[in-house]
């Protein structure tokens, strides 16, 4: 295996600029061919994820870096502000790529300085992505309150709610949840059914 620290492997990271556009959406919906026949069947679309819903996201706030090895898009990420909360948003490195420390570059370069909590938020059977997470610092957020804080700061169908997980950095307990859902005026529901968690 190429060991990721050749010279030639080098990883940069830097903000994204018009000219990524196709290669990033190449490399989301190849990195996303990891969860077909995992997620949700209904929950799955071909491709993942078509141009304009990258274009929508980035409208919608999302701040995306790139990472680059010789000079080619080999993963991205975003970070999106909402209200009192950084989200990262839509983690892929190309599969070729994967396992090389990529996505925790870009992880690091998201995370850096960062002075609020730090949510995530994945598919629920995306089990590898929650190891990836937890090994950067991030814990999973009581089920109870996964609903409440994907509903407030992310816009993603009810379907995709029910399958999720949220992760915080550092770790949201449940007091802090309800701090954080309070600031915003979304009223925690401590009591409400988690669906399909
Ligand atoms: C999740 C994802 C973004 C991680 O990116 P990555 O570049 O593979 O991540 P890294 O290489 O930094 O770390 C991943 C694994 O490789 C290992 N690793 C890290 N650096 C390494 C290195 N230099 N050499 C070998 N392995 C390494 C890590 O230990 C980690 O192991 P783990 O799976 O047991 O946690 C990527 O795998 C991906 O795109 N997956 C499909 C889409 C997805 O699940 N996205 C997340 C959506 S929220």
């Amino acid at each position: 295996m190429t060991k990721p620290n050749d010279a030639a492997n080098t990883i940069k990271i830097r903000s994204y600029v018009a000219a990524d556009f196709e290669d990033m959406v190449l490399t989301i919906n190849g990195a996303a061919e990891a969860y077909r026949g995992v997620i949700p069947a209904d929950c799955w679309h071909d491709p993942y994820m078509p141009a304009e819903d990258l274009r929508s996201e980035m409208a919608d706030g999302v701040e995306f870096s790139v990472s680059l090895i010789q000079n080619r898009v080999v993963g991205l990420m975003g970070v999106q502000r909402r209200q009192n909360v950084d989200l990262i948003r839509h983690a892929y490195v190309s599969p070729a790529s994967q396992g090389l420390g990529v996505g925790s570059a870009l992880l690091d370069h998201l995370c850096d300085g960062a002075v609020r909590p730090i949510l995530v938020g994945t598919w629920r059977a995306a089990e590898w992505a929650i190891r990836f997470y937890s090994r950067h610092g991030f814990a999973s957020v009581d089920n109870d309150d996964i609903s409440a804080l994907l509903r407030t700061y992310w816009n993603v169908p009810e379907r995709q709610i029910a399958t999720s997980v949220v992760l915080a950095r550092p770790a949201l307990s449940r007091a802090e949840a309800g701090r954080l859902l309070s600031e915003v005026g979304a009223v925690p529901k401590p009591s409400e059914p988690s669906p399909g968690l």
